[in-house]
């Protein structure tokens, strides 16, 4: 019932997105660069790709902004360039690139790949520190409770647990964490705080009252319930002595900057901050995000703390955030800390780029294990017509069909994609290809008793169909997708989500289908006998 209620406010909120003249501005998270990345990192990249590139066809005019980076700094990448016997600077370089070359791949569209190790972010973190300093929100207290490597942060104690080490009578156990599985330990340290708890109220009202703010609705009731408890002021620095790996404190150097306050900046730096602020027009560079695509996992960063850091500078909030499931094998999570990871540079070695990103925009709400069933599920596009014979009186329906659906088709993609369900919103593509497809079928153009007008409407439809599903899919499948309207010989300059309407385009002769928009009357005998 919420949800139907959301829905029906998601017009309103289209409107209102549709008018802004602000750059679109969609952000991934950034990695953690310690391992080779796998396909749920490439999943958030390509998820945020379709939205980067629909939102540049539907107002070419306007620029659209996509941050992506990697996130290097903290106690993990510490340990894991150790491990490797590696200076972290240098094992950065080289693990930062794999995902650069990840995004490259892929073809996203990211407009800046941030390094948190750069200078421009680094002058960011201090900037915003001292801010939140100077505005009295961060102090020094003595900090202790469980903490989470591979996770980086805390956990308090009622979302820890023990576990029994296997074959040791209990003897041997650990603790872990009871949400992510992670090993944590006990830390115990002087530390600043950040005066989260100060923005519990504001936070709260502002869920409350944006009920689209996180898609799904689920995690925006999780999110609502956090804020509902009391929220503690929240860790931002370690020791040096502990964690050298990070940006310094600026006002004491014998601190670090707590990794996720760091990271979370990178979407200021990424909109031109702190430059931005002494602008007359900040929004000119994308701020405030108008979607940003995160991993569950991630959610109570992006929805609490972050906002609660941009409220205290007082800059606008980013206006949603999309949080989606894992992939999983055997029912836990893919994990570079795992290793239970599917590669997906081989993925696309062997299926080929746009194959992959399909399946993950197809499949991204139903999580399978693994890319094997793509190709199953492609070639459903490659089935001939069945050639069974029908009769005669279906065959005008199944074209009105088609055309009635190929008219609606662009605003139920759009309105899908505002309501952030990628894969419905491929889905009613994909539905409509299948249509036509029986619509062939049923019509059978190439009967000799189809009669010329059906058969030359049923072709005009059928390329009409391709053209538009080849706009609508450039978000989701770049490469091919130009393939199909170069083939179509769609220009270049005509390839807008706009031009994603019935006759909306020129597609050579085929432009004499608009006749088809004079269709015989459902019930006509002009199909032929
Ligand atoms: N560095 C942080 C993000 C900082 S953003 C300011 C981080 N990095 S990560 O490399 O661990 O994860 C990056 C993204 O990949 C997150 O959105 C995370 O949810 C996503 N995924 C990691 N494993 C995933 C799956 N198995 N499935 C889907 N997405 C996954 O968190």
């Amino acid at each position: 019932m919420v949800y139907a209620k959301i829905i029906n406010s998601s017009r309103a909120f289209s409107a209102s997105r549709a008018l802004s003249q602000k750059p679109y501005y969609v952000t991934s998270p950034i990695f953690y660069p310690n391992a080779a990345p796998h396909i749920g990192h490439l999943y958030t990249l390509v998820t945020a790709d379709i939205f980067a590139r629909q939102a540049r066809l539907r107002r070419p005019e306007t620029p659209a902004y996509f941050l992506a980076g990697t996130d290097e700094h903290g106690f993990k990448i510490q340990k894991a360039a150790l491990a490797r016997d590696l200076d972290p600077a240098a094992f950065c370089d080289e693990l930062s690139a794999h995902f650069r070359k990840l995004a490259e791949r892929t073809n996203t569209s990211h407009t800046r790949f941030v390094r948190t190790t750069e200078q421009d972010h680094q002058t960011a973190v201090e900037h915003v520190w001292r801010e939140l300093d100077a505005k009295g929100l961060i102090y020094k207290g003595s900090h202790q409770g469980w903490y989470s490597i591979s996770d980086e942060c805390f956990y308090p104690e009622s979302q820890v647990t023990r576990k029994k080490a296997p074959y040791t009578m209990g003897k041997q156990q650990s603790f872990v964490s009871i949400e992510t599985g992670s090993a944590v330990e006990w830390m115990e340290e002087e530390n600043y705080m950040f005066r989260l708890s100060a923005f519990q109220d504001s936070l709260l009202e502002r869920y409350k009252s944006d009920p689209l703010s996180i898609y799904p609705p689920t995690q925006h009731a999780d999110v609502i319930d956090m804020l509902s408890q009391p929220l503690e002021d929240l860790s931002i620095s370690r020791p040096r002595a502990r964690l050298h790996w990070g940006i310094p404190v600026p006002t004491d150097p014998t601190h670090t900057i707590y990794v996720w306050f760091d990271a979370l900046t990178v979407y200021l730096t990424g909109a031109g901050f702190p430059g931005i602020k002494s602008q007359a027009n900040p929004s000119q560079f994308g701020w405030p995000p108008d979607l940003q695509v995160i991993g569950k996992d991630i959610l109570r960063f992006h929805a609490i703390y972050f906002p609660a850091m941009l409220q205290a500078l007082g800059l606008p909030l980013p206006k949603q955030i999309l949080s989606h499931a894992h992939w999983t094998v055997n029912r836990q999570k893919m994990s570079k800390s795992i290793g239970n990871v599917a590669d997906p540079f081989k993925a696309m070695d062997e299926l080929g780029v746009d194959l992959v990103r399909y399946y993950l925009a197809r499949v991204g709400g139903r999580f399978k294990d693994d890319v094997g069933t793509l190709r199953d599920e492609l070639l459903i596009f490659l089935l001939p017509p069945c050639g069974c014979t029908l009769t005669a009186s279906a065959k005008v329906p199944a074209l009105h069909e088609a055309v009635t659906s190929l008219q609606s088709l662009s605003q139920r993609v759009d309105e899908n994609l505002q309501l952030l369900q990628v894969s419905d919103a491929l889905d009613a593509i994909v539905q409509q290809l299948l249509m036509v497809n029986q619509m062939l079928t049923v019509t059978q153009p190439w009967s000799k008793e189809t009669t010329s007008e059906l058969t030359e409407q049923v072709y005009a439809v059928s390329i009409e169909t391709l053209r538009i599903c080849g706009l609508l899919l450039q978000p989701f499948i770049p490469s091919k997708s130009e393939e199909l309207l170069d083939a179509l010989a769609v220009p270049k300059n005509m390839r807008t989500w706009n031009q994603a309407q019935l006759g909306g385009g020129s597609v050579g002769d085929v432009q004499r289908g608009v006749r088809l928009f004079t269709l015989p009357s459902k019930s006509s005998p002009a199909s032929g006998s």
